[in-house]
């Protein structure tokens, strides 16, 4: 059984799915502070099979114990956590306290259970203002806002953690920028309030329910101006979790992995590629940059293609198709709601 906190949200429900695949059974643990119960569901129909499920934050040690007491959890998959960096400047305590205390939480009863074998979800951002590109694992980090910060200060206790007992096996896996849905278009990303990143603006904007893209700065030292990203389709990202469940098997100690295509595409491209795949098109307009946004982020993913032995092979179209497919499904869903506009 592996244990997928925040198994609800866009990045958990796609790797459940992949997990439920790969044959594994799977204990969803979610407060449903960013998610909806409604995602069980989706899982179920997409991998035919339903996770097991516990309302409950990783904070509360409790239900954390009670899970590890009732159910036979070989690993643990942590993805529950805060993400949206301007409300981490605006509310740094509530970060660090959902990120870096509710994973020590988490890791406390792990240790009291014997579970020792975690695969955490840790960010690009880790890496700030890269010096150099393409981005490797071993390049410094270095936190320009307190979510990237939470992020390096949990990747330094997993650290310290395998160095203190060669028995814990830890994954740290640093995602680049995730896009696209589940291809069924059944699943995909279902942001609560507004949205800040690119993919769900730029789908508002295709179904009307924005009326402009803002693209956050043309000036930047970039190949056409606007900055560049590695944009990886979350199911690709999703199997990139199945690997490493697979390498830990074989390994102690923490290794991180970067996941990513390898390939940066700038945000003009993407607007291209998403009118091109989809034949919608978008109106944008060209706005000031948004501040701590860095010019250039992609990965190199060598490490994981030769030591979790995964690749990516979902290119931007199948991106761009698939969040548009997911997006015209939430539309049928919400007919005469306030999701999409004709
Ligand atoms: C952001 C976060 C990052 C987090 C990641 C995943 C910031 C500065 N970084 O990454 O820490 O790990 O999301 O949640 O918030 N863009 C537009 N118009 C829009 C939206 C975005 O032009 O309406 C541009 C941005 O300026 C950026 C690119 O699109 O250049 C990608 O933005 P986004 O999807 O928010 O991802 P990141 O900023 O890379």
């Amino acid at each position: 059984m592996i244990l997928v906190t925040g198994g609800l949200g866009f990045i958990g429900s796609h790797t459940c799915v992949s997990l439920l695949g790969a044959g594994h059974d799977v204990l969803v643990l979610d407060d449903l502070s960013n998610s909806s119960v409604d995602v069980l569901d989706r899982i179920e129909r997409v991998a035919g099979r339903r996770p097991l499920f516990v309302r409950a934050s990783v904070s509360d040690t409790d239900q954390l114990a009670e899970a590890f007491a009732q159910h036979d959890v070989g690993a643990v998959m942590h993805f529950a956590a805060f993400k949206a960096v301007a409300e981490s400047v605006r509310l740094p305590l509530a970060y660090y306290d959902n990120n870096v205390g509710g994973t020590l939480a988490l890791l406390s009863c792990m240790k009291a259970a014997g579970v020792r074998s975690l695969v955490f979800s840790s960010s690009a951002t880790v890496y700030g203002s890269p010096a150099t590109l393409p981005i490797r694992e071993d390049c410094p980090r270095f936190a320009v806002n307190p979510y990237g910060r939470s992020k390096i200060i949990v990747e330094d206790i997993l650290t310290d953690l395998a160095g203190s007992d060669p028995s814990w096996r830890i994954v740290n896996l640093r995602y680049f920028n995730p896009v696209g849905a589940h291809e069924s278009g059944l699943l995909g990303e279902q942001p609560r309030g507004a949205p800040n990143n690119l993919m769900p603006r730029l789908l508002q904007v295709a179904v009307k329910q924005r009326e402009v893209l803002d693209i956050f700065g043309d000036d930047y030292p970039t190949k056409d101006g606007s900055c560049v990203r590695d944009f990886i389709h979350v199911v690709d990202l999703a199997d990139g979790h199945v690997a490493a469940l697979r390498y830990l098997a074989e390994h102690s100690g923490m290794t991180s992995f970067n996941l990513g295509v390898g390939r940066g595409i700038s945000v003009f491209e993407m607007c291209h590629a998403f009118e091109q795949s989809t034949g919608q098109s978008l109106p944008r307009r060209i706005v000031g940059r948004r501040a701590g946004d860095v010019a250039e982020c992609w990965a190199d993913a060598t490490r994981a293609h030769t030591e979790l032995n995964w690749r990516p092979n979902r290119d931007i179209d199948a991106m761009c198709r698939d969040a548009w497919r997911w997006q015209r499904h939430l539309c049928s869903e919400n007919r005469g709601g306030s999701v999409c506009r004709p």
